[in-house]
């Protein structure tokens, strides 16, 4: 078991399979963003190597995560890979859906467990904007694709910006009319180079649940009010799936935090909005044993901070979201 000094048990493991990603989403990166080279990305072999090190150490949970992971060359192949580790119990993905129209069925074959697909708004025009060039009815299409191949529960994931989709939350929250989803509204969250943007426009929690309540009433407390990974969860009244907030700035869940992130270029991070990293990949690709890998690991875990900064303004400045993996 890999514990931290908190008594935390750290068994979840995000795994970027790339930082690259083919939208531009305003709130994760600038439009002219450089990704790094495919030689500084662990290959197929490398990631497999590690995950099989980490499930040794009672890592059983794995997500996998990008930039945006379904562009990833065979990506099947490495869900497959993954699955087949001996101690891993879960493999799912965080992705934007639009590939999930032709790899949803492959990527279950192959072993995937789940999909959290992102998805700010149902308009058209408003998520060209957010996406930079994305096309909505793609993103759709992945999403029912993924619920056709019993990817589930869906669950999507819906970042609130103002004055871009504030009042999208209201169809978005919505859809768990009709739909056995899970609807998440994220706070945005500062990271390196966007930060200006990312402090000025967030829409908290609380903002956006009070908008959905006017909507829609009062929300009935699902889970007697406890998280459910990073979530709080709610049902509208006459809703059949649930409405999630993700309060990760106003009401951080670091406490009950069990994760470790693994990069695409091969470096353990701790906590996605502190800056201190752990290579990986430099001293596997140097011979490292795997007792000397282990112990790298198990050092870094123990050393995981006790949660964020953001209420003291310490911001993560080294990497941005798609370099470390959402
Ligand atoms: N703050 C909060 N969430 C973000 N995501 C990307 N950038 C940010 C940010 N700055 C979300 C994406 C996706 C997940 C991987 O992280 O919308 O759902
Ligand atoms: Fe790509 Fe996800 Fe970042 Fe959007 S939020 S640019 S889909 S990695």
């Amino acid at each position: 078991m890999a514990k931290d000094r908190f008594g935390r048990n750290i068994h979840y493991l995000r795994i970027s399979l790339t930082d690259h990603c083919n939208l531009r989403c305003l709130y994760c990166m600038p439009e002219d963003m450089t990704f790094r080279p495919n030689a500084e990305l662990m290959q197929d072999d490398e990631i497999l190597t590690l995950t099989r090190l980490f499930a040794t150490l009672g890592f059983d949970k794995i997500r996998l995560t990008g930039g945006e992971p379904t562009i990833r060359k065979n990506v099947v192949d490495i869900v497959r890979g993954i699955s087949e580790i001996e101690g891993i119990r879960s493999v799912s993905m965080t992705t934007n859906g639009l590939l999930l129209s032709k790899l949803a069925q492959p990527l279950a074959n192959a072993g995937l467990e789940r999909v959290n697909i992102s998805i700010d708004t149902l308009d058209a025009d408003k998520f060209k904007r957010l996406t930079r060039w994305g096309k909505v009815e793609e993103a759709i299409e992945g999403i029912k694709a993924a619920e056709k191949a019993g990817l589930t529960p869906i669950k999507l994931n819906a970042v609130v910006v103002t004055g871009y989709n504030e009042v999208d939350v209201i169809p978005l929250a919505g859809l768990t009319v009709e739909n056995p989803w899970q609807v998440r509204f994220i706070e945005m969250m500062p990271f390196g180079g966007a930060t200006e943007f990312q402090l000025t426009q967030m829409v908290t929690a609380d903002q956006i649940r009070e908008q959905v309540e006017d909507r829609f009433g009062t929300l009935e407390v699902v889970n007697g009010g406890k998280l459910d990974g990073e979530a709080r969860l709610f049902r509208l009244q006459n809703g059949i799936g649930d409405v999630g907030f993700i309060s990760s700035v106003t009401s951080p869940f670091c406490s009950s935090c069990t994760r470790a992130r693994l990069t695409a270029d091969g470096i353990l991070r701790l906590c996605l909005l502190r800056e201190k990293e752990i290579d990986l990949l430099t001293p596997l690709r140097a011979g490292a044993t795997v007792d000397e890998l282990r112990s790298l690991i198990l050092d870094a875990v123990w050393e995981k901070p006790w949660g964020h900064g953001l209420a003291d303004g310490k911001i993560a400045k080294n990497r941005i979201m798609s370099e470390i993996g959402g």
